[in-house]
């Protein structure tokens, strides 16, 4: 695979001084508008003090506005170039790709694998419906692999059984930020000329074996959506790879193909496709991300290591208080090897010792006031997949351990920004609420 020309992705007006210039930005934005942004961050939470230290600031804005210039490029400039090299430096990755949300970021990686109709993509069922929706988008098969009981991750023993000739792809979901076994699965990829894309979404500073999370098979990446543990202003994501072949292309797989290293006759650029893995042409679609957007990445990034040390602890806790119980299985702690970001705490029990299964055990912390939610329902139980043509029964039949532990034996509970007293409450109400079951309440 040979190296792709680099294709320029950012399409802007401005044409430098001029006397009559012609600015990136149509409409720029103000001292109120300022104001009001401040107002939007950090809103009325009751406070008497509140109005009149708004006050204070909405006149320092108005005074600062009259002496400052306008931010003269929202898109696509030198915050996302900033969030790019971040992101490559704390990753370790060559390539980096700041986009509009991971779904974005996750259709250029699949486009420049080349994948289309008839193809095989391996990959768990409990994830988000943004895995697969771009090979299921383009007509490609899903197969989904089981997880392991224990983490709930990706299995590579099964994604071993489930290689075909016509597998082109394994997607494997660190999910909750727990870090997917990845060695076997490159060494799979390897041996069937395979790409492997990490489904990073939870994971963002999370670690396997020394390498972070993300940038360890062909592709990778993260969600920068609001749920995250750090985000980008409600949306964005982050695409890596190391890989010659495609990362070049990517800020041509952002926009639209834009190749400002051509242009054609009279005009400014040129329109290029991406080139996939294969050597054929694939139209890019826009996956922009706005300069707000990347410094809200930014910011966050800066706490990300101690936002994921808070977590840590709190699963830690949650580990101790839980381990006490007979019958609730602790979430797998980190270990040398491996690094969570503790995304989600993950709950399992062991329904014959609880007397009950998990959907029980729900019920009744949702009475108790906490808020567990399974991430992710098996996705080939959705409609779509029935109007696809996908059996879902036959399915869950080659995935016990999806059926059994999402139906039968695992939750996931908060673990951040939950204070001192909400944890403890938490791991209480669990083991009241197993002890409950086991006297048969
Ligand atoms: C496992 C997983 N994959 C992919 C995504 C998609 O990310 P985004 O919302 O940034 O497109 C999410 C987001 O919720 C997710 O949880």
């Amino acid at each position: 695979m040979s190296e792709k020309k680099s294709s320029g992705g950012d399409f802007r007006y401005a044409v430098g001084a001029a006397k009559v210039p012609w600015h990136a930005v149509g409409e720029f934005y103000n001292g109120m508008d300022a104001s009001e942004l401040v107002k939007f961050l950090l809103p009325d939470a009751g406070n008497a003090a509140y109005a009149g230290q708004l006050e204070n600031v909405e006149k320092e804005i108005r005074k600062l506005a009259e002496v400052s210039g306008r931010a003269s490029k929202l898109t696509l400039g030198k915050k996302v170039a900033e969030a790019e090299e971040t992101a490559k430096k704390y990753f370790g990755s060559k390539y980096a790709c700041f986009v509009d949300n991971w779904t974005g970021g996750m259709e250029i990686a699949y486009k420049l694998t080349g994948i289309g109709p008839g193809d095989e993509i391996i990959m768990p069922a409990v994830t988000f419906i943004a895995t697969m929706a771009y090979p299921l988008s383009m007509g490609a098969k899903i197969v989904f692999a089981d997880i392991d009981p224990e983490t709930i991750n990706l299995d590579p023993a099964d994604v071993a059984r489930k290689i075909t000739p016509k597998t082109r792809m394994i997607v494997p979901v660190h999910l909750g930020g727990y870090p997917v076994d990845m060695d076997p699965l490159m060494e799979l990829a390897k041996k069937h000329d395979l790409i492997v894309m990490e489904d990073a979404a939870h994971g963002m500073g999370g670690a396997y074996r020394g390498r972070k999370l993300g940038s360890i098979g062909h592709f990778g990446g993260f969600s920068l959506h609001e749920v995250k543990n750090i985000n980008a202003l409600g949306e964005g994501g982050v695409l890596l790879s190391n890989e010659d072949w495609a990362g070049p292309q990517f800020p041509g797989g952002r926009f639209l193909g834009l190749d400002f290293s051509r242009k054609i006759k009279d005009w400014l650029y040129d329109i290029s496709p991406l080139t996939d893995r294969f050597g054929r042409p694939q139209v890019a679609l826009n996956h922009s991300a706005t300069e707000v957007q990347a410094l809200g990445m930014l910011l966050q990034m800066r706490r990300l290591d101690e936002i994921i040390s808070i977590r840590r602890k709190a699963a830690e806790y949650m580990n101790e208080v839980l381990s006490q119980e007979e019958g609730i299985l602790t979430e797998k702690p980190d270990t040398a090897e491996t690094y969570g970001t503790h995304h989600l705490y993950l709950l399992r029990i062991d329904p014959e010792k609880v007397g009950g299964d998990i959907q029980k055990l729900a019920a009744k912390l949702a009475q108790k006031g906490l808020t567990n939610i399974t991430h992710f329902g098996p996705m080939y139980r959705f409609k779509i997949m029935k109007d696809l043509g996908y059996d879902e029964n036959a399915i869950a039949a080659t995935c016990p351990n999806t059926e059994r532990m999402f139906y039968s034996c695992y939750t996931h509970l908060p673990l951040y920004p939950l204070t001192e007293e909400q944890l403890k409450y938490q791991a209480q109400a669990v083991v009241e609420a197993v002890r409950e079951m086991k006297a048969g309440r």
